[in-house]
């Protein structure tokens, strides 16, 4: 039997040549990309794909061209929130059409593929084994989609990223130096306690980070009109990066992600607040604010 030290240059693999393919694949699909921008925070639970959809809402509304690849393979909720569960994927000019919302966000969701009965599976080499195969298989699996789905000419391409604040940084290296990064936080010490570990690990490589959106900062009773305390924390999350704005707890926000229907009422605090928002992200990476359809 050959030993690990036997084995000559990649052993036969072409694997050195299989990954420059698919990088090469991976640019040319995404050439016509201006802005890729990760939604994380190392934290789980805290409004990351909430926020992300609806703040491709906000800048759908304003005639950009958006799209989302909802990077949470084990745990999609794209799907779901967007009402694209049944989505077909059908071919495309060169490639696979993405999936499409009524307001014309093009979304690529695992929750389109496998229903919430069923758990993504990864073939493992050995029983036992899948854990040290895990991580490789998702990314290889991000670089299947990256590669083989029309993304277009877009103004933007949001990353919703699945927890953890080491996996936060795996998705920065696998993404590259293009992809800017907006963190999520809750305006608990616990929360920002992650966040700020994302924003320290993230500091050490070339991505930028935009900023941090403080989510659930406050309840919003409908029945009077009034924003009430949530989270009893400090009022200053103690990031030491931009706050682009704060979103209120809204029970109808929440119903409207479970149901499908995104939440478009632009004179809510939650309205205001994604509108807030939408125009920091805008500034923050410069796009002009000519409208585009
Ligand atoms: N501002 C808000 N008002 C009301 N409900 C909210 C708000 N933000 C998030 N939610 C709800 O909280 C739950 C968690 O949100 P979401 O799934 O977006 O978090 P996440 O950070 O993406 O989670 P995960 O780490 O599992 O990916 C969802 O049911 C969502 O509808
Ligand atoms: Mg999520």
């Amino acid at each position: 039997m050959k030993g690990y030290h036997d084995i000559v240059g990649d052993g036969g693999s072409r694997v050195l040549e299989q990954v420059a393919e698919q990088r090469t694949r991976i640019t040319d699909g995404l050439a016509g990309v201006r802005h890729l921008v990760a939604v994380g925070s190392g934290k789980g639970g805290v409004g990351k794909s909430t926020l992300t959809l609806h703040l491709a809402g906000a800048l759908r509304a304003r005639g950009l061209r958006i799209a989302i690849l909802d990077a949470d393979f084990n745990g999609p909720t794209q799907a779901r929130m967007a009402g694209i569960q049944g989505a077909l994927f059908v071919p495309g000019s060169h490639k696979v059409a993405l999936p499409r919302t009524t307001n014309g966000i093009g979304i690529f969701s695992m929750g389109s593929m496998i229903p919430e009965s069923e758990s993504l599976e990864f073939e493992s080499a050995s029983h036992g084994e899948s854990h040290t195969w895990r991580a490789t298989r998702e990314f290889a699996l991000l670089g299947e989609i990256l590669g083989s789905f029309e993304w277009g000419a877009l103004d933007l391409l949001m990353f919703d990223l699945p927890p953890g604040a080491e996996r936060t940084v795996q998705y920065a290296d696998f993404l590259g130096p293009r992809t800017s990064f907006l963190l999520v936080t809750i305006p608990s010490e616990v929360a920002r306690g992650v966040v700020a570990r994302s924003v320290a690990a993230l500091s050490k490589g070339p991505n930028r980070v935009l900023g941090y959106v403080e989510n659930m900062s406050g309840y919003y009773c409908r029945d009077c009109n009034a924003l009430k305390p949530l989270f009893i924390s400090p009022g200053s999350s103690g990031l030491e990066i931009p706050c682009l704005g704060t979103v209120p707890f809204d029970p109808e926000l929440a119903r409207h992600c479970d149901a499908g229907m995104p939440l478009a009422e632009p004179e809510t605090p939650v309205g205001r607040a994604l509108e807030h928002i939408a125009q920091q992200l805008l500034d923050s990476l410069e796009i002009d604010k000519e409208p585009r359809r």
